[in-house]
């Protein structure tokens, strides 16, 4: 491998990503949604093992074993992750004494539920509701916790014997632990990482392979919905002996031009035979349509090497070659995510025979995370960020691509162009999307290190385990193109023992360059200051809340906890050579089209039951004026950075609702904080996200709706989010008056208008032409149920998913906006229900129910096409007195 260079802060980043797609060769199989679930090409066979898969889950411990009794045997797996050979793990010797009823061959699991992978044990509910319950608001109320059971059947071909074969998992919560025909193999105790284990020792040729896997989820770990189980993909890999290594590329670039690129390449070449096996490596880079999967011309080529692989070793290689006029990679806000991909192939020396192909996704691109900002290509691009949890709402952990995309699809909408994924690792299928949409990546892999947030988390196992996860997480990841920084930690608890906790982020960060040089490495703080030593350990400056202040006005004064003024300007002067990015921005509170008054008149307020909240019926007002005690409104935020272009950026709170968390309310079940709602609609706050974001768009926003019975004479305000200059609002034809944007103000506001029955206006202006308008109008009763499906043709894989939106409307169609009718969905033909939602964050009907409240006039149906099946999916909603709708899906 090329030699590392030091990272100094002031040394511009220059980047290459590339994606490697360790489990499958067939690029287009795994990005356009997984959906192969075999994948062949020569020397190389990756296999999904998604269906066959028997469950069984117990909330008491059923089989008597824990981590802690054999951690000895599963830390040995860490090894590859470790550095210093010293620190290596030796597994014992005799094997346990433990007698493991579930992880036998001869085990009749015949009673057990059959399920398909990924699946997420508690995401059917029920919730628990109250106080004094096992899973408490902060992690759901769903029952996570407990001891789950997967076993599964492997065939072993006869054209299999020879080669290697192993397991890989995407990720599984938690405390895995794996037997393969009785034989305990290891496991991986953090639940969000990826792990691979070899089954080739303990495999029989035929069909009676037994998998085992026991995961272990413990309550009080987690401060979000974790999920519990199988909840990523598994993969069975089938090699040579002599193959690539898992994460086994690493591809960079230098010199970065629209005319060239170098490209550095290394491969990792592992040979489990017992003879010395000589080879030679060749890779071949081509042009790729990430859409489809599609290989176009070749670009470049590395120089062929020859390797000398004694037996049982592995030998890294590198070489060098130059990318004549690249298509750059870049963000889609003003560039373009071109993509190329590098197939790399093992030879025999002896008879040129294809050994192994692999395949790694990249693009070619700068990044240069400057003290001014976010350099991408040299260009400026600021990082229009959202903070997004692993959750996909009422699919719970269980990872779907397609679940994943929508709501990439609808924050792209509204202007996103980063997300960082707080705060563990993504599923690497999520990382292909960014990257092939050109959005940013924060990639974050810790919530807490040796101090804990909660009892039960990582820092349990982080003595045993950080360095292990860091560097496997950092290997899987760093060829994608869309990840700009890494982030090691996020508001830990170090941040409050001066030398101790920085002597921990330093050690975390240089392993981080040792295994990825080419990006700066942060951590979030939420209190670390200028002037302490915590900060220093980091390449780049990422504030949470911080840098708009923390209960520093009015409002908030009467609140206790930490009061912290805007630290942006403080912080640039401490690091003048750092970037400085809002890693966590807002924590605006609100639920989709509830509002409550009185209104208040600031900018920005905390919520209590005379504030925008109302703890009895658990909701937050819409006028997206509300927060957290510790956060701040969208608008407040601004204020707090526009003054500052040296800003790079930020990462609001959150961009999805998210489960557990329910943040002012305890007893809710999932967030108040996204922009959208759990079921994906947009709250209020994301058009006056959208109006900042994307200035050219002629929009114009009014809220709250206008259909109000028994407001009549009440003061009722009135804003308008839009990226208009100056606004006139008009009640029934009425001016309420004309306003013109102010600096540092983001919404036009008529805080006095009187509630009349009828129609509001807005006319919106900019540079003293009319821009956009946009009414809002009193409407009638419920009459019925109108439907619209994000897809109208899915694939009949059993994965992809059609979102069906229902609405309820008053005669003329328009949508009743405080309609809570119960609505009933059949779904038949060639499909499924899969689950219903409608963003309510105290709906504690289970996901799966047929049955389902409209929130505020809405709510949605998840629908599935059964793997296999033709036809059409025939989709209906009714509801009491009001008229049935019905709505078709297409299955190819
Ligand atoms: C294995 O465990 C059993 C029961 O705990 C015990 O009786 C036996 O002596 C153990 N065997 C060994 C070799 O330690
Ligand atoms: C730092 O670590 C030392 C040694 O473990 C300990 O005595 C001290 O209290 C720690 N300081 C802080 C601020 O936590
Ligand atoms: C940092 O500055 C604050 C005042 O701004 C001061 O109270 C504190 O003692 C300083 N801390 C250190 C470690 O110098
Ligand atoms: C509720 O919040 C408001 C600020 O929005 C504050 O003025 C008021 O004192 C708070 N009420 C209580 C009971 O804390
Ligand atoms: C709060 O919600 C409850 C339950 O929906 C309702 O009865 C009450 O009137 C609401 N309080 C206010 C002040 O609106």
């Amino acid at each position: 491998m090329r030699a590392h260079f030091r990272l100094e802060s002031a040394i511009r980043f220059l980047g290459l990503g590339f994606l490697i797609l360790n489990h499958s060769p067939i690029v287009a199989a795994r990005v356009v949604g997984g959906r192969n679930s075999e994948t062949q090409t020569s020397g190389r066979q990756v296999i999904k093992l998604d269906s066959d898969w028997r469950f069984s889950h117990s909330f008491e411990n059923p089989d008597g074993i824990s981590y802690d009794q054999l951690k000895a045997y599963i830390l040995p797996g860490a090894n590859a992750f470790i550095a210093d050979p010293s620190g290596h793990h030796h597994r014992p010797s005799p094997e346990p004494n433990i007698t493991v009823q579930y992880a036998d061959n001869g085990f009749d699991d015949s009673n057990w539920e059959i399920v398909r992978v990924p699946h997420d044990w508690a995401i059917k509910g029920p919730f628990y509701v109250g106080s004094n319950v096992p899973v408490g608001g902060g992690m759901g109320r769903l029952p996570v916790q407990g001891v789950g059971w997967y076993r599964r059947k492997i065939a072993i071909e006869p054209a299999d014997i020879d080669k290697e074969i192993y397991l890989d998992i995407d990720g599984a919560m938690s405390y895995a632990i794996v037997w393969l025909n009785g034989k305990l193999l290891g496991g991986w105790p953090y639940g969000y990482n990826s792990f691979r284990l070899d089954l080739t020792p303990h495999l029989i040729r035929g069909k009676d392979n037994q998998l085992a896997i026991r995961l272990d989820n413990p309550t009080k770990s987690s401060r979000w919905y974790p999920g519990g189980g199988l909840y990523r993909n598994v993969w069975l890999t089938k090699v040579d002996k002599t193959h690539v290594g898992q994460s086994g590329t690493y591809i960079t670039t230098e010199d970065v031009s629209s005319s060239s690129a170098t490209l550095n390449l290394a491969v990792s070449v592992e040979n489990k035979a017992n003879i010395k096996r000589d080879i030679y490596i060749s890779t071949d880079v081509f042009q790729l349509n990430p859409e489809t999967g599609k290989r176009g011309s070749k670009v470049a080529s590395f120089p062929r090497a020859s390797v000398s692989l004694p037996p049982g070793q592995s030998v890294d290689s590198s070489s060098s070659t130059t990318a004549r006029n690249p298509q750059l990679w870049g963000v889609w806000t003003s560039q373009k995510p071109n993509m190329y991909v590098a197939i790399t192939k093992l030879h025999t020396s002896a008879s040129n025979h294809v050994i192994d192909t692999y395949e790694t996704r990249l693009g070619i691109r700068t990044f240069d995370p400057s003290p001014e900002g976010l350099l991408v290509n040299g260009e400026r691009v600021r990082i229009q960020g959202v903070n997004q949890h692993h959750d996909l709402g009422a699919l719970g952990a269980a990872f779907n691509v397609r679940a994943a995309e929508r709501q990439l699809e609808i924050l792209r909408d509204l202007g996103v162009n980063a997300v960082r994924t707080s705060h563990n690792p993504p599923a690497p299928e999520l990382l292909d999307l960014l990257d092939r949409k050109g959005f940013l990546v924060m990639d974050e892999i810790f919530d807490s290190w040796e101090i804990q947030k909660n009892p039960n988390d990582f820092h349990l196992i982080f003595p045993e385990w950080h360095e292990a996860d860091l560097r496997s997480f950092i290997r899987r990841d760093r060829n994608h193109p869309s990840i700009y920084s890494w982030s090691v930690g996020n508001e830990v608890g170090e941040q409050y023992t001066g030398a101790n906790g920085t002597a921990v982020a330093r050690r975390l960060v240089e392993i981080a360059h040792e295994t990825d040089p080419t990006r700066p490495v942060t951590a979030s703080l939420n209190y670390a200051k200028p002037n302490m030593t915590f900060p220093t350990a980091f390449d780049a400056i990422s504030l949470n809340y911080q840098g708009e202040g923390i209960r520093d006005t009015p409002p908030y004064s009467h609140l206790s906890g930490i009061k912290t003024s805007p630290l942006y300007s403080a912080f640039h002067s401490a690091f003048p050579d750092k970037l400085i990015e809002g890693s966590e921005t807002a924590s605006a509170l609100s639920s989709r089209g509830t509002y409550i008054f009185p209104v208040t008149s600031e900018i920005s307020a905390p919520i209590n039951d005379t504030s925008g909240g109302n703890s009895t019926s658990l909701q937050v007002s819409a006028y997206e004026l509300y927060s957290a005690d510790y956060g701040a409104s969208a608008d407040k935020t601004f204020v707090g950075q526009d003054p500052y272009s040296f800003v790079a950026g930020e990462f609001v709170w959150t961009g999805f609702d998210y489960l557990g968390e329910p943040t002012p309310y305890d007893s809710a079940r999932s967030s108040y904080s996204g922009i959208v709602d759990l079921a994906g609609f947009p709250k209020d706050r994301y058009y006056l996200y959208q109006a900042r974001w994307r200035p050219d768009l002629r929009t114009a926003h009014i809220l709250p709706h206008w259909t109000w019975p028994g407001r009549a004479g009440e003061v009722t305000p009135v804003h308008v989010f839009t990226s208009a200059d100056e606004a006139e609002l008009f009640l029934n034809g009425e001016s309420q008056g004309r306003l013109v944007r102010e600096q540092y103000s983001y919404r036009f506001r008529w805080d006095e208008v009187v509630y009349a029955p009828g129609e509001l206006r807005v006319v919106t202006y900019k540079n003293g032409e009319v821009w956009a308008k946009a009414t809002v109008e009193t409407v009638g009763e419920a009459a019925g149920l109108r439907l619209a499906a994000d897809q109208s043709l899915i694939r009949a894989d059993g994965e992809d998913l059609a979102y069906v939106t229902v609405e309820v409307v008053d005669s003329k169609g328009r949508v009743v906006p405080q309609a809570s009718d119960t609505i009933t969905f059949d779904v038949s033909g060639a499909g499924e229900l899969v689950a219903t939602d409608n963003g309510n964050p105290a709906d504690f009907t289970v996901f799966p129910s047929k049955q389902r409240k409209a929130y505020n006039g809405l709510a949605l149906a998840i629908v599935r096409a059964k793997a296999g099946e033709r036809g059409p999916i025939i989709i209906r909603a009714s509801a009491a007195k009001l008229e049935i709708a019905r709505i078709v899906i297409k299955t190819s």
